[in-house]
């Protein structure tokens, strides 16, 4: 948009540029920092408009942009230019997803390149790799407290490696995933050390105060995001005599996104990873970019206008990366992590789909959908050209994140059904079969959430343990049924390493006392590959689960009404076993896919007729795609066994495909 003011402004911050930049010859820079610069210095003034220094910081933040072009290869600007003309090129049904720890999975970022054929193999072509910045020993959270956010710490490698896993990645049309942890820095960061000093350039890079007032006041309000290992949400710092906010682990020290010169080190450090070859970049914990006393200091709209401004700054020097929103987040405060006041996304394109994964995990407690159907019929619908991350397992805990009103309406009570899920799934009951721990458990609220692997949870362990076959048999039906869900849901597919071989809870981490009192260690495994040898063999675990996800992502990949054009209609049926709903291909209505998934131990019936009736199913012949046969319809009575699913379409339309 043209309006006189900013265009003065981009006409002053250009004259003051230093010379390596206004020498050089940028046409496609300027263009597009044309296009964006109206919404950039309209979000910088909201953000940061009364201060004395104001331009000054708007030149900065030029010659970062900049200067990160510069620097951009030439790879690299091809994939930009590519991407900027196939704008929706993320939203494809093609991109399936694998986060991993490079340690736990090949040791090092060396052995993940090796690995990238058995990625491949399984279907994989996106790869995040979890957080592998130089982090404090012993207090990484791992990974998420970083005291370097440019190097990577040699236990995994160095940027080479990096460089030639990329490049790797690229070949095969992979696509490399890193995190930005955008809200704190580990207490042993540069900034901290020498704001603990004393140098105020830095003090101003945190949340820092002399004495209790006001965080006393913060602290009636702001809930607590580890209450069992880092009780409260500041910390005293001797040296400096000051308290430091500390939201998540007391050594992760929030950032002051008040101060520009904060936001302008992010956004160099973004465009530094993405011209290392990110082509998505994770925003960790976004949601708490803000702080605001009297508030939960999480969502406030200025962490949106923070979000917005590294959006349109990325477009300026690197517009093929996209970002994810790591904010695990009611479903009507995620969905504005897309861009609320945008047609089209405009902060970030991909967020983590909790709300679906918590409402999968309801369905595996209760073996009905009675929830699951009724909280994703309230998930607010998200923007075109925008897209989830669905997942079942992740390296984080599994939080009940559920909206209250859906519970009442599914016929529980808010507070006794969590604590019925966390008890099922930390094997409270004697029946149990699942071998989840509780995780983050608050004595003040009641509230707790869950760790275990996907294995672990849904029984396969207990399955091996009392080596039952028939409890073996459901446990990976239960996997598979999980892992058809987020393939067909809508979005990019987010495997969790060590779930396509059925990996089971890992109980080494008690031995280290640093990660003893985190329960999430127990699902962030090290791969067994002799284990994984197993996948080649028929019969065994690993081939069962391997090879029927490597089958799934295979179909997933021929169906163009999996991609995401907001293509999903819910079906409501009349059997609360099954969930259900329909893709419809934007442009071809007879390519639509019938989703159906039976949670239940017994086989259940959809009664087709209904669907019919209510225009819901076109007179279909109908075709599972992933088996190819047709399944049992007895009288109009689709029959769907137990822990299974269909992904059905027209014969005549799916033969042909
Ligand atoms: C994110 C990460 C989590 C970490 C937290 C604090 O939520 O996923 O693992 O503990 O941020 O950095």
């Amino acid at each position: 948009m043209y309006e006189q003011v900013s265009h003065s402004l981009l006409n002053q911050i250009l004259d003051e540029l230093k010379p390596e930049i206004s020498k050089r010859n940028l046409l496609r820079f300027y263009t597009r920092l044309g296009a964006n610069f109206y919404a950039i210095h309209s979000l910088f003034t909201h953000l940061y408009g009364g201060r004395d220094d104001f331009l000054q910081q708007m030149v900065k933040l030029v010659e970062v942009l900049a200067m990160r072009y510069i620097e951009r290869s030439d790879e690299l600007e091809m994939l930009d230019i590519e991407r900027e003309s196939n704008h929706n090129w993320f939203l494809d049904q093609k991109w399936v997803g694998m986060a991993l720890y490079a340690e736990g999975f090949a040791g090092d970022l060396k052995g993940v390149r090796n690995k990238c054929g058995y990625l491949s193999e399984l279907g994989i072509n996106m790869l995040h790799i979890m957080p592998m910045l130089k982090c404090p020993a012993g207090a990484s959270d791992g990974g998420y407290a970083i005291s370097d956010f440019r190097d990577i710490d040699e236990r995994y490698g160095d940027l080479n490696d990096l460089s030639e896993l990329s490049a790797n990645l690229r070949k095969r049309d992979m696509l490399l995933t890193l995190d930005v942890v955008v809200n704190h820095t580990s207490d042993q960061h540069d900034w901290a050390l020498r704001a603990k000093q004393g140098e105020q350039k830095y003090q101003d890079y945190y949340y820092c105060f002399p004495d209790r007032d006001i965080p006393d006041m913060f602290e009636e309000t702001l809930p607590e995001v580890f209450p069992e290992t880092s009780p409260g949400n500041f910390i005293w710092d001797e040296q400096s005599q000051r308290w430091f906010m500390s939201v998540f682990n007391a050594y992760q020290w929030d950032l002051n996104y008040s101060n520009p010169a904060v936001f302008i080190e992010m956004i160099d450090i973004i465009l530094f990873w993405a011209n290392r070859g990110a082509d998505v970049i994770r925003l960790d914990a976004v949601a708490f970019l803000w702080k605001k006393i009297g508030t939960t200091s999480q969502n406030e709209r200025e962490a949106h206008l923070i979000l917005q401004l590294m959006k349109d700054c990325c477009q300026v020097t690197a517009p093929g990366v996209v970002f994810i929103a790591e904010a695990i987040v009611t479903p009507t405060e995620i969905i504005k992590y897309f861009g609320e006041d945008a047609v089209i996304a405009k902060e970030c394109e991909i967020a983590y789909n909790a709300t679906f994964m918590a409402l999968l995990w309801d369905s595996v407690a209760t073996k009905n959908t009675k929830l699951l159907t009724q909280g994703i019929k309230n998930l607010p619908n998200k923007l075109n050209g925008a897209t989830w991350l669905n997942y079942i397992r992740c390296h984080d805990d599994i939080g009940l994140g559920f909206d209250d009103r859906d519970i009442v309406a599914s016929g529980y009570q808010p507070r006794s059904h969590r604590k019925f899920l966390l008890d099922y799934f930390t094997g409270s009951y004697d029946d149990s079969i699942a071998r989840g721990v509780p995780f983050g458990r608050n004595l003040k609220t009641g509230d707790g959430r869950i760790s275990g692997s996907l294995a672990s949870l849904v029984g396969l362990e207990s399955a091996l343990q009392i080596n039952d076959p028939k409890m073996v048999d459901d446990a990976i039906k239960m996997i598979i049924l999980l892992h058809s869900m987020i393939l067909s849901f809508g979005g990019i597919a987010l495997l969790y390493y060590g779930d396509e071989i059925g990996t089971l809870n890992d109980d080494s981490y008690l031995q280290d006392e640093n990660k003893a009192s985190d329960t999430r260690w127990i699902h962030r495994p090290r791969i067994d590959w002799e284990r994984a040898e197993q996948r080649h063999h028929h019969g065994t675990v690993e081939h069962r689960i391997f090879s029927a996800l490597q089958k799934l992502i295979g179909v997933r990949k021929t169906i163009p009404a999996f991609a995401d054009f907001n293509n999903r209609e819910l079906v409501e049926v009349d059997n609360e076993h099954l969930f259900a709903f329909i893709r419809n291909h934007p442009e071809h209505q007879k390519e639509e896919v019938l989703v159906v998934a039976n949670f239940d131990a017994s086989p259940q019936h959809l009664n087709l007729s209904v669907l019919r009736r209510r225009g819901q199913l076109p007179s279909m012949q109908l075709r599972d795609l992933v088996s190819g046969v047709s399944p049992a319809i007895f009288k109009d009575d689709l029959v769907i066994p137990p822990y299974s699913f269909y992904w059905l379409s027209d014969q005549h339309t799916s033969a042909i495909m």
